[in-house]
């Protein structure tokens, strides 16, 4: 939207008192998620003591409740609200009916700010924006230095993109304090989005106070401290050891929790899981399984989920509709989240109560019960007057009539709900997974496995492009998650939200045309700022300096690229320097050109200073850089690096395997043949490599070096052997085959697979360079 910023060429005077400060407005309207229009005029309104507040409306009331707390904390200034308007200095709220739902309208004149809205979320997106309009410092939760609480006279039109704007909070992993919920609330409303869902029953603990069944929460809310350990290390607890990690919600903390979010705007919306992902009511009550398995509340990873509850059971629904009972009592939401993902049923192919259910239904296998099960529960959530929501999984098998689906395998299950004619959540984990890292995962704490940075998921749609658009009435909008396997702080989970929760909230709020990555990367800075106010442990990830890099195909030297998420970034570097300094940096403005072994630092720099972390990268040449290199089988399309090159381009992969710089062969062994191009002394030959089993990926058990001067007959240099070995991390290796100094010109690599994995699947070699000295 370039509109607004035409209008940043003008300047304004923000003067007050005898202080007057001059700022380009540029600076001074960083409104996010951008609003649609907005155009800016002469003049400021300033607030002071006298500064009244008319509302007469609920929705005016709650609306001015959030202004009014603001100038209260930060600025110590109480502004009335009264019923009736006064001429000036006054703000005022107008209902109109012709505006769309959550849609403001919002004019500042010198005298005078009207919010006109049709619904609550207007009337408070209305004064979210006119906060947006203020000083950072309003957010403040103490006292402000601040002492200008103007802002520039302005009209904007504002109306979001998509209907459903959420983020699930998964408090089941880690449990996190109703404070923390709160404050999310809060900072949701601050971003316009709408939805907040509570992921609140999980393997690792139950999160909600069912009175009918108090031991859900005194004996599924709790697990065996293992924290120390690393989530996928965790043991099986047995039923008897003392638990006392976790926690839950009781009924008056869920209550006040609803009544908070109503009051911002924001619809909570529960999700009970069922039949998986309740290893903590199992815990509770086993009689809800097949075979009444008798477990402990797990600690850390359960794959695959095969304690399950037991749809042969007629007591397994009785109990579920008793649960929802109390659920739809404490929540209004009109959507009821039933979860129905990753269940394993292999107990129901032997259960003698399932294999009935199926005869008595007349169903095919376990797929159609599963079917059946999420079904029955829809019809109940439907008797009730609320609509049902699953995940992806509730389409195999057949959908049930009214279900709404939360597409997370990529936009495929939504695609097809939405064929059928069933409403759809987008949620796919390429754009929306916040579990994910959003960095470098040497520099990033510890998440999962891959990589969804901020820059990423702004470019997110809902929309896929293969939809038609009678099938796109049926998205009603995105949802970032937040799964908390690795989140067991506050801190953390902030950190993971920020700022990708405001590239979501611009991307379902902004429509594709309207979205400009740029733009919004130039507002982060001063976002960043408010975060700082408002408390929150936001990430610099954007920031994050990493280097990719090409050969030339003509020098055949490398080109080391250097990029972070902000493109207007002042990049600098220093080559073989041990510091960086505004007197040694030289300006970033095309790739680096390296003929030889280089040590690279680079750094963003602000006022001619470098800030945040340096950027540090030794590039090791070796005599097979940019040489020919064959493969006797192809690598995997899904991991082809920059292609053949990528094993003899110096640049190392990281742990992050999709980070390309990793080929890799899934099942079969790697065999490559490089020419060096003439005869060369040769003594050493390393192959760089990568273990994380919990993906599927392990360690070559040999690798065998051959050297030829006519590649035709090769001789064996050496063959080193490493047998397989239970490993949990994730690691980086290199196999190093040293040998006499000997003369080839080709050298052939074989790298044995480990071929089959433990569990039984095909297991992936990944290799990210042949290094030849
Ligand atoms: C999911 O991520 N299992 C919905
Ligand atoms: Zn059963």
């Amino acid at each position: 939207m370039k509109r607004l910023f035409l209008a940043a060429l003008c300047i304004i005077s923000l003067s007050c008192n005898n202080s007057s400060v001059t700022k380009p407005i540029s600076e001074t309207i960083q409104i996010t998620p951008k609003p649609k229009n907005v155009k800016l005029e002469s003049g400021v309104f300033s607030f002071d003591a006298n500064t009244k507040i008319v509302a007469q409306t609920e929705s005016e009331v709650l609306a001015a409740e959030i202004l009014t707390e603001k100038f209260q904390k930060a600025a110590t200034i109480k502004l009335e609200v009264i019923e009736q308007s006064p001429h000036s200095n006054v703000i005022q709220f107008k209902e109109n009916t012709s505006l769309q739902a959550e849609a403001y309208h919002l004019i500042v004149s010198k005298d005078k700010v009207t919010i006109e809205y049709q619904d609550l979320r207007g009337a408070i997106y209305g004064v979210q924006t006119l906060l947006q309009l203020l000083p950072n410092a309003i957010e403040n939760s103490s006292v402000a230095e601040q002492q200008n609480w103007s802002i520039p006279c302005v009209e904007i039109e504002d109306a979001p993109q998509f209907k459903w704007r959420g983020v699930m909070l998964d408090v089941s992993r880690h449990f996190f304090e109703k404070e923390y919920i709160l404050k999310t609330i809060d900072r949701l409303s601050f971003l316009k989005m709408n939805t907040l869902h509570l992921h609140l029953v999980d393997d690792q603990g139950w999160r909600i106070e069912i009175k009918k069944y108090p031991k859900l929460t005194s004996v599924g809310g709790f697990r065996v401290d293992q924290e120390e350990k690393p989530w996928n290390a965790r043991s099986k607890n047995s039923p008897e050891a003392e638990a006392t990690y976790g926690g839950f919600y009781t009924q008056e903390d869920i209550k006040e929790m609803v009544a908070y979010a109503q009051k911002r705007g924001v619809t909570i919306v529960p999700e009970i899981e069922m039949p998986a992902h309740v290893s903590s009511a199992i815990a509770a009550y086993p009689e809800l399984t097949c075979f009444n398995q008798k477990i402990g509340v797990p600690s850390g990873g359960v794959w695959p989920i095969t304690d399950i509850f037991c749809p042969g059971k007629e007591s397994t629904f009785e109990f579920l509709e008793d649960v929802l009972d109390e659920v739809l009592a404490l929540f209004p939401s009109t959507y009821i989240h039933l979860g129905g993902d990753e269940a394993t049923k292999t107990n129901w192919e032997k259960c003698p109560h399932c294999q009935q259910r199926i005869k008595t239904e007349g169903l095919t296998n376990v797929d159609e019960l599963q079917s059946y099960f999420m079904s029955r529960m829809e019809r109940y959530i439907s008797k009730n007057n609320r609509k049902m929501i699953g995940w992806d999984e509730i389409i195999e098998g057949g959908i049930a009539p009214g279900a709404t689906v939360m597409s997370w395998r990529g936009t495929k299950g939504g695609l097809e709900a939405t064929v059928q004619g069933h409403d759809v959540i987008m949620t796919p984990t390429s754009h929306c997974y916040f579990d994910y890292y959003q960095g470098p995962q040497d520099v990033e704490p510890k998440a999962w496995g891959s990589y969804v940075p901020s820059s990423k998921v702004y470019q997110f749609n809902p929309i896929p492009k293969e939809m038609d658009s009678v099938q796109a009435t049926h998205v009603l909008g995105g949802q970032a998650n937040l799964w908390a396997e690795y989140i067991p702080t506050e801190a953390q989970s902030e950190y993971m939200f920020y700022p990708r929760l405001a590239s979501m909230s611009e991307a379902l709020w902004s429509t594709e045309g309207q979205k400009d990555w740029d733009d919004f990367s130039e507002r982060l800075p001063n976002l960043f700022q408010r975060f700082e106010f408002m408390g929150i442990n936001y990430a610099e990830s954007v920031y994050t300096i990493q280097s990719s890099a090409k050969i030339d195909s003509v020098s055949k030297n490398i080109m080391v690229s250097l990029q972070n998420e902000i493109p207007s970034s002042d990049l600098r570097y220093v080559v073989n320097q041990d510091e960086i300094s505004s007197a040694s940096a030289e300006k970033y403005t095309k790739p680096i050109e390296i003929a030889e072994t280089t040590k690279l630092k680079a750094s963003r720099f602000v006022n001619n200073n470098p800030v945040g972390k340096v950027f540090e990268k030794e590039f090791v040449f070796h005599k097979a850089v940019g040489k020919s290199i064959r493969y006797k089988e192809k690598y995997s399309k899904s991991y082809q690096g920059v292609g053949d090159g990528t094993l003899v381009n110096v640049l190392r992969g990281s742990t992050h395997f999709h980070d390309g710089q990793w080929l890799a062969w899934l099942g079969s062994d790697m065999e490559a043949v490089i020419d060096l191009s003439e005869s060369t002394t040769i003594s050493k030959v390393t192959v760089g490599t990568l273990e994380n089993q919990g993906s599927g990926i392990y360690f070559p058990t040999k690798v065998a070096v051959y050297l030829s001067e006519d590649g035709q007959s090769y001789a064996l240099a050496k063959e080193i052997e490493r047998p397989f070995k239970v490993n949990k991390e994730s690691v980086l290796k290199t196999f190093e085959c040293a040998f006499e100094t000997k003369q080839a010109r080709y050298v052939k690599v074989k790298v044995k697979n480990l071929a089959k994995a433990p569990n039984g699947g095909g297991s992936w070699l990944f290799v990210d360079e042949v290094v030849v000295e």
